[in-house]
């Protein structure tokens, strides 16, 4: 058995960023143009009033301030309200590999390895541009990687269970270095014209190096445990699939993008996901006093002040549990790792900390690690 560890990460973040002020402005003029189309009807009472977004409401609901997107056009015209990004022909790079590949460089490059030294990519996301050959594979071609690759959906806890995955691998012996990387077009499967969710996403990609600690070329965060754990829940869904194009289903159906019950979610996971990480730390002979650091899911900074407040017992500082939130909104699978990633450098050997994911599913999965 060997002992696996981190030794790379990076981000790669769109040049394009909506900020709230310019979000409401588009969704606000959309909504206005619905309802003026829809006055007949909303005044005999036969439709409701789409009501107006606001900017203020969103900050303090969710924490979020701004997002980056692929394609902000797209998504602030109020006539289309859904990101313009260029079909790609089948003989370029696809643009959640080329998403990937730009964190994937960050990674090896911290790393000190190059694509040839990697023989395992997992690409975990919540969305997949098209449903096979694996855009993993695709990665693994652009790179000049060996082994094999492979893409798993695990929603937004896509990254921790890509990570136990491939952690299990490496300590195995049945790989020898692996690339998990998280591409996340979050801007496509949101409904923009969803008051109710219309803030909560942005685009990024997110890229982890995992190998045998004593390989390490530099600084390496040793994984100690890794825990994932999934409970059936309709409260987070999406229901498109390759069955969208059957005749039936071609018209606009709401249920084709993502939908949630904010309310139940936000009540339902919370639980869940202290339980999960408390288990996990008893079960490694872990206590909270301990960690230095906790990387969690960027969905809603109410709820990771509560998650984080129940792990540790008390009010955790704000270096303590960084969040990215602000600045990225909810990017799926990848902002735990943006956390991690723009967060850790500062350790020192010995501290420990947690990452953790949790989301659609229900699905929860968390890492324990160790800087060395
Ligand atoms: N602007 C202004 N008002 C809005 C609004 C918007 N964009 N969206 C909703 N509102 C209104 C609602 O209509 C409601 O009004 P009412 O009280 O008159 O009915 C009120 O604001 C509260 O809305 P609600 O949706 O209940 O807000 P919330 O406080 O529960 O926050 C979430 C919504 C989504 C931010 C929150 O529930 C959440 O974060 N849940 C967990 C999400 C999560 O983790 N999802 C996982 C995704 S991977």
């Amino acid at each position: 058995m060997y002992q696996p560890a981190i030794t790379g990460h990076g981000v790669f973040t769109p040049r394009q960023t909506i900020t709230n002020d310019e979000l409401v402005v588009a969704f606000n003029a959309y909504a206005e143009r619905w309802n003026d189309a829809h006055a007949e009807a909303i005044a005999k009472g036969e439709a409701e009033a789409m009501g107006m977004s606001s900017a203020a409401f969103i900050l303090s609901a969710s924490g979020i301030e701004n997002r980056y997107v692929m394609d902000k056009s797209g998504v602030l015209d109020p006539d289309r309200m859904y990101p313009s990004l260029r079909p790609r022909s089948d003989d370029e790079p696809g643009i959640m590999a080329e998403m990937a590949l730009d964190a994937a460089g960050k990674a090896l490059a911290m790393a000190g390895r190059d694509g040839a030294e990697i023989d395992l990519v997992i690409c975990a996301a919540s969305n997949h541009e098209r449903a096979y050959p694996a855009i993993a594979i695709e990665i693994q071609k652009l790179l000049g990687a060996g082994g094999f690759g492979f893409d798993m959906n695990v929603a937004c806890s896509s990254a921790t269970f890509g990570i136990q995955a491939a952690a299990d691998m490496v300590r195995s012996g049945s790989v020898r270095r692996a690339l998990v990387v998280n591409p996340e077009i979050c801007s496509g499967h949101l409904e923009w014209r969803d008051r109710d969710c219309h803030f909560i996403f942005g685009d990024v990609a997110t890229a982890v190096v995992i190998e045998r600690a004593d390989e390490a070329q530099g600084a390496r965060f040793d994984i100690h445990g890794t825990r994932c754990a999934t409970e059936f829940s309709n409260n987070i869904r999406n229901n498109n699939g390759f069955l969208r194009r059957t005749r039936d289903q071609m018209e606009d159906r709401r249920d084709m993008q993502f939908m949630q019950n904010g309310r139940k979610v936000f009540k339902e996971v919370l639980p869940m996901v202290s339980a999960h990480i408390l288990g996990h730390l008893a079960d490694e002979g872990w206590t909270a006093d301990q960690l230095r650091r906790l990387w969690l899911h960027q969905a809603n900074k109410t709820m990771n002040d509560f998650i984080g407040k129940k792990v540790l017992g008390r009010e955790p500082a704000p270096e303590e549990q960084p969040n990215i939130l602000q600045d990225y909104a909810n990017t799926s699978s990848a902002g735990s790792i943006i956390a991690f990633s723009k967060h850790s450098g500062d350790l020192a050997p010995g501290d420990r900390g947690v990452i953790c994911s949790f989301g659609a599913g229900y699905s929860v999965g968390s890492v324990l690690v160790a800087r060395a």
